[in-house]
């Protein structure tokens, strides 16, 4: 009985990684989602969302050009995220974050504080909404007439330079 019980679990553990390469679980898609919305990654790529105090419809969530910006860098729209995923496997999806520095006010050191786990738990959700929406409008230069809505932002003098800490 015990025997047969051990084979049980030592099956489980051994199919378990497999698995999970192919279906995202339930619980990686669950983390992904709580990362996404404490990341706050919905209040700039949601359209509406940070206007309705942190809600949208589903088929709303992540499509892109939510909040868009405009200073020296010229107007950046938030990529639709759910139609990004698309295009990538998780393994590009953590590739990309990793060596990202986009343009204001996209907060890409944050992904510094993230393990690839994380990052893939973040993938798992986004896919598991499914493709939506329409592609944001592309980056603007500055100077050239950008489609609104838009924030407009002066920008203060940086501060001095310091070197950030190592991802762990
Ligand atoms: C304060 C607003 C803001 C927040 C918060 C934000 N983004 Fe963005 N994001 C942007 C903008 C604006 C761009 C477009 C930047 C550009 O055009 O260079 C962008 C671009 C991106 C891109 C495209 C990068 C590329 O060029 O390939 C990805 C992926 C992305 N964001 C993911 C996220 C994720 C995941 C989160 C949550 C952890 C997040 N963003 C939070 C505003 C934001």
């Amino acid at each position: 009985m015990i025997k047969a019980i051990l084979a049980i679990v030592a099956g489980v553990v051994l199919a378990a990684p497999a698995c999970a390469r192919d279906h995202a679980s339930s619980s990686a898609i669950r983390h992904g989602e709580f990362l996404v919305n404490y990341g706050g990654c919905q209040d700039c790529h949601t359209p509406g969302w940070a206007q309705n105090g942190g809600q949208a419809p589903k088929d709303v969530l992540l499509t892109g050009g939510g909040m868009n910006f405009q200073g020296p860098w010229g107007t950046t729209y938030p990529p639709n995220l759910r139609l990004y995923v698309q295009k990538l496997d998780v393994k590009q999806w953590i590739a990309n974050l990793r060596k990202l520095k986009a343009r204001p006010a996209m907060p890409w050191w944050t992904f510094r504080y993230l393990s690839d786990r994380d990052l893939a738990d973040m993938y798992a959700y986004i896919r598991a909404l499914g493709p939506a929406g329409q592609p944001a409008h592309d980056w603007v230069a500055p100077g050239q007439d950008a489609p609104p809505p838009y924030l407009k932002l002066v920008v203060p003098t940086p501060p001095p330079h310091v070197v950030p800490p190592p991802h762990h």
